[in-house]
């Protein structure tokens, strides 16, 4: 595909601190293009584009070259592309590459490390921080092999940023609208700089993950159905931003989040117990679906049918992990956060949750089974602090980690005394 010639002199003339190569593919999202290139220079960012042939239906290599005043590049095969720069120069030369939009098949290229054209190439042959912005319809967004394949890609330590919910242009309602440019912007910003001086440099964090699981007999337990993704989302966005992580998790089918040190347990009572070991911190997330009760009793040998009949099951209550960290008396983390599930009242319930375990926020989170966020990849959240609550939009679990790891930054700006761990570089 043969793209329009620059119609300016390229921005890079100009040493730019800070440079974005925007992968435009082929979903309607693309005509948005054009504004987000405008926002992102507003920023201060200067902007290069390359526009797959699906991206070149949607949104015109003339119209990109104009609002980026540099060269928009398409086509892998270019003599004279490739000898004014290569494509892997051309993926070195940014400090971000930005995919918006991203679509499922981009992603499964990316996820499966195929390099079949100028965007999939420069996005397997880059050194530099991605960030994606999918848009794809509702369906393809929640199939199993586009899931599958984001899980990879964040494994690989991909951000990204939406897809959000809405109308989209098919005609179907629900998660897969490309983000707001504004929030693309700001994802972009903060790429960028988290990779100069990280905002979490020199903090230590800790986060408790996933269910706990308590033991009836050898065989049995007691457990719940949290699968950890936003627990171990929250440890890899706070990893990201240069935070010494800890992250604290039970049994889960996640893969580590790059950066984290991890530290497996089951009981609640081991989790609490790694959490105390783990401890000074600057800021604790409690996202673990712990266990309100275990059996009083575990019994050494598999419990036997036999003449005793049905065994009647007894519970006590295990250590509330939240509670215990938040009245430390000393030693206490700066910031401690902690989640609610609830299922009716939500905000209310959160408020009274966050006096009585003596945590600083409360992500309130409505988990009734309608809401499906109970193992689901997206939460709607409730912020709530000592001065308010703010109720954000449905984001994927990898947006609210983003969010509230910045919020956890912002605050903790505010506080110049570091835990002595995160000083002395335990
Ligand atoms: N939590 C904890 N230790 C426990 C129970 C909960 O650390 N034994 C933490 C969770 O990780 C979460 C917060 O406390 O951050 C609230 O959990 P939730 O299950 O919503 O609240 P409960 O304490 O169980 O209160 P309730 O049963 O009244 O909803």
């Amino acid at each position: 595909m043969a793209h329009a010639p620059a119609l300016h002199e390229p921005a890079s003339d100009r040493a730019p601190a800070r440079r974005v190569l925007l992968i435009v593919s082929g979903g309607i999202a693309a005509y948005k293009t054009p504004e987000l290139v405008r926002r992102l220079r507003d920023r201060g960012l200067a902007v290069r584009c390359v526009l797959t042939d699906g991206g070149s239906r949607f949104v015109t290599p003339l119209a990109l070259g104009s609002v980026s005043e540099d060269k928009v590049y398409g086509d892998l095969w270019s003599l004279t592309d490739e000898s004014e720069m290569g494509h892997i120069e051309l993926s070195r030369s940014a400090d971000l590459l930005l995919v918006a939009p991203a679509t499922a098949d981009l992603l499964a290229k990316m996820a499966h490390g195929l390099a079949d054209d100028l965007a999939s190439t420069a996005l397997l042959a880059t050194d530099k921080p991605v960030l994606v912005a999918p848009a794809m319809n509702v369906r393809m967004w929640h199939h199993a092999a586009t899931q599958a394949n984001v899980a990879t890609l964040r494994a690989r330590g991909i951000d990204f940023v939406g897809p959000i919910e809405g109308a989209m242009a098919c005609g179907e309602y629900g998660l897969g609208r490309m983000s707001d440019v504004a929030d693309i912007v700001a994802a972009a910003e903060r790429a960028v700089s988290a990779r100069g001086p990280s905002p979490l440099a020199g903090r230590r964090a800790v986060v408790t993950s996933g269910p706990t699981v308590e033991p009836l007999d050898p065989v049995r337990f007691l457990t719940n159905r949290s699968s950890g993704k936003q627990g171990h989302a929250i440890a890899a966005a706070l990893a990201r931003m240069g935070a010494e992580t800890i992250l604290v998790s039970g049994p889960t089918a996640l893969p580590d989040p790059p950066g984290v040190q991890v530290r497996r347990v089951e009981t609640a009572r081991d989790m609490l117990a790694a959490c105390e070991a783990a401890l000074p911190a600057d800021v604790a997330v409690f996202a673990a679906a712990v266990a309100d009760w275990r059996p009083a009793q575990e019994a050494r040998e598999k419990l036997k049918k036999g003449s005793g009949g049905v065994p009647t099951l007894a519970l006590t209550e295990n250590p509330d992990i939240l509670k215990t960290v938040a009245s430390l008396r000393t030693g206490r983390p700066t910031l401690v956060v902690g989640f609610a599930a609830e299922t009716e009242k939500v905000v209310e319930h959160a408020q009274a949750k966050r006096r009585r375990k003596g945590c600083d926020w409360i992500l309130a989170n409505d988990v009734s089974p309608e809401t499906g966020t109970f193992g689901g990849d997206s939460n709607v959240i409730h912020f709530v602090t000592e001065t308010g609550v703010e109720s954000w939009e449905r984001l994927a679990k990898e947006a609210v980690a983003d969010r509230l790891a910045h919020r956890i930054a912002e605050a903790l700006e505010q506080d110049p005394q570091k835990a002595p761990a995160a000083r002395s570089g335990r």
